[in-house]
């Protein structure tokens, strides 16, 4: 079997993205562009993957860790050398090479597989993929003789107008029998209008010298996009949020408006779930099934069973066991746990705090640093007040405990099974097992008083 090489461009800077972050880190529904064209290219299983870097190097490295070789180019001084730098890993080997960009988040393996099977059956040294676009502008045109062979490639800044009309473009994807691309890479010159060393060239210089060159041109054009402006990445991530969207209707969930729900693509959505518009399902959150969740919700990273209800409310980092249900807008903080069949009404928060099956808490309550019991009733307005000014204290109430409205839990302090809270007590010291606690001033009713006010009699 022939070997197989990857390589990914990833070291160029994107000025035309106006950013301090390096270009193929820019997320798309998820995860940063280059991110997706590794885990493409990780599906034809090449024999080793080298991703060239430069800009950004050590977040690119962070963001893609162990699953890829690097080679560094320390001045970006074209696509061909970037290609160059990695000779060190790949020149001597003997196979064939695929060169991706880090910007073309959209393509697929699928498609990546067709270039390859066709640069076999071709017997080709290099094939390009191609594409046709309706507006070809920025990209590098594919300039084929009479007979429809491919002569070489041309860089927009470099086209003659006859060369500009063409609308077949290379997509910046390439298979190279990996001996002739090296040979090759080392008579690219600079002598054209961005003095850089173009991989593109290798087109040419191996045409010239007689080898078989050919070109797939792949149908859907979208699939080739690359992302140079802030206006590419918005499109990139129209489509691929369509993509992901279609997946999660094929598999049963129902979308109300899916234009207008994003959802990240490492999302997980059980069947007969609704997400209305206007949803954002982002990082690694998990849904089971049969879930409505409502307008203006927001998940980062959460864990939910099935049959929740989330109406209008933003969870981060935090789970939601079955049948439990939250909102309108109330706020899981990170490290929160709810248990099955909770009730958390409107305008609660929740932060590092464990609610056990069954706990109602209606209304305008914040749970900070505690652990709740099974069946707790929390009042409305209930402050578990958790910061001293220096420290957070945890507290904690046992089972069928049923806590006033208006309570201050100050922490730390323990609630025990079976206890009760009197409504509006500010509660310092802990209560047992059965007992009820009231903290508060006597009510004291002054007689006569309104006489005592300087008014106008009624009449
Ligand atoms: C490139 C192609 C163009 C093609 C287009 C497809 C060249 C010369 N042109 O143009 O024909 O139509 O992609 O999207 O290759 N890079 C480096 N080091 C460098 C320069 C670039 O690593 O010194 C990387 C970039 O990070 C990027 C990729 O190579 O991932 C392509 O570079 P970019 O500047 O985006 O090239 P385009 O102008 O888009
Ligand atoms: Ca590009």
């Amino acid at each position: 079997m022939i070997a197989k090489y990857t390589v990914i461009l990833a070291a160029g800077q994107g000025t035309r993205m106006k950013s301090k972050l390096a270009k193929v880190l820019h997320p798309v529904c998820g995860r940063p562009m280059v991110d997706h064209v590794l885990t493409q290219a990780e599906k034809l299983h090449p024999d080793k993957i080298v991703t060239v870097i430069g800009h950004g190097a050590a977040a690119v490295k962070t963001a893609l860790g162990q699953r890829t070789d690097y080679a560094v180019q320390t001045e970006q001084n074209g696509s061909g050398d970037a290609v160059l730098r990695t000779e060190d890993q790949l020149g001597a080997a003997e196979g064939m090479t695929m060169v991706v960009s880090g910007d073309t988040p959209l393509l697929t393996a699928k498609t990546f597989e067709q270039l390859f099977e066709y640069h076999k059956e071709k017997g080709a040294k290099a094939t390009v993929l191609t594409a046709t676009a309706a507006d070809p502008t920025g990209y590098g045109r594919i300039v084929r003789n009479e007979l429809g062979v491919v002569e070489k490639i041309v860089e927009q800044k470099d086209a003659s107008r006859e060369e500009a009309a063409i609308t077949e473009i290379n997509t910046g994807v390439y298979c190279f029998d990996n001996q002739a691309l090296f040979a090759a890479l080392h008579e690219v010159g600079n002598e054209n209008a961005q003095g850089e060393y173009y991989l593109t060239d290798v087109i040419g210089i191996l045409k010239n010298k007689g080898e078989i060159v050919s070109a797939y041109r792949m149908k859907d054009f979208t699939e080739s996009l690359g992302v140079n402006t802030r206006a590419a990445l918005a499109q990139a991530t129209k489509i691929m949020q369509q993509r992901i969207n279609d997946d999660h209707m094929t598999n049963g969930v129902t979308l109300v408006d899916p234009a207008a729900t994003h959802i990240d693509i490492d999302v997980k959505i059980g069947a007969d779930t609704t997400i209305e518009a206007g949803v954002t399902l982002k990082g690694k959150t998990v849904i089971g099934n049969d879930c409505y969740i409502s307008t203006g919700s927001a998940l980062t990273d959460a864990t939910i069973g099935n049959d929740v209800r989330i109406t209008s409310s933003t969870i981060e980092e935090s789970s939601m066991a079955d049948h439990s249900n939250i909102g309108p807008m109330s706020h899981l903080r990170p490290q929160s746990e709810i248990g099955e069949y909770v009730h958390i009404g409107n305008f609660c928060e929740v932060k590092k705090a464990q609610l056990g099956a069954h706990t109602k808490m209606g209304h305008l309550s914040y749970v900070g640093d505690a652990t709740l019991g099974e069946h707790i009733n929390i009042g409305c307005g209930v402050v578990f007040v958790n910061y001293d000014g220096l420290n957070k204290h945890h507290s904690t109430v046992g089972d069928w405990s049923f806590i006033g409205s208006n309570a201050n839990i100050v922490a730390p302090v323990k609630v025990a099974d079976h206890a009760f809270v009197a409504a509006g007590s500010t509660i310092t010291a802990d209560v047992d097992f059965h007992e009820m606690a009231i903290a508060r001033g006597r009510q004291v009713n002054k007689a006569d008083y309104w006489a005592k006010l300087p008014h106008e009699p009624e009449n």
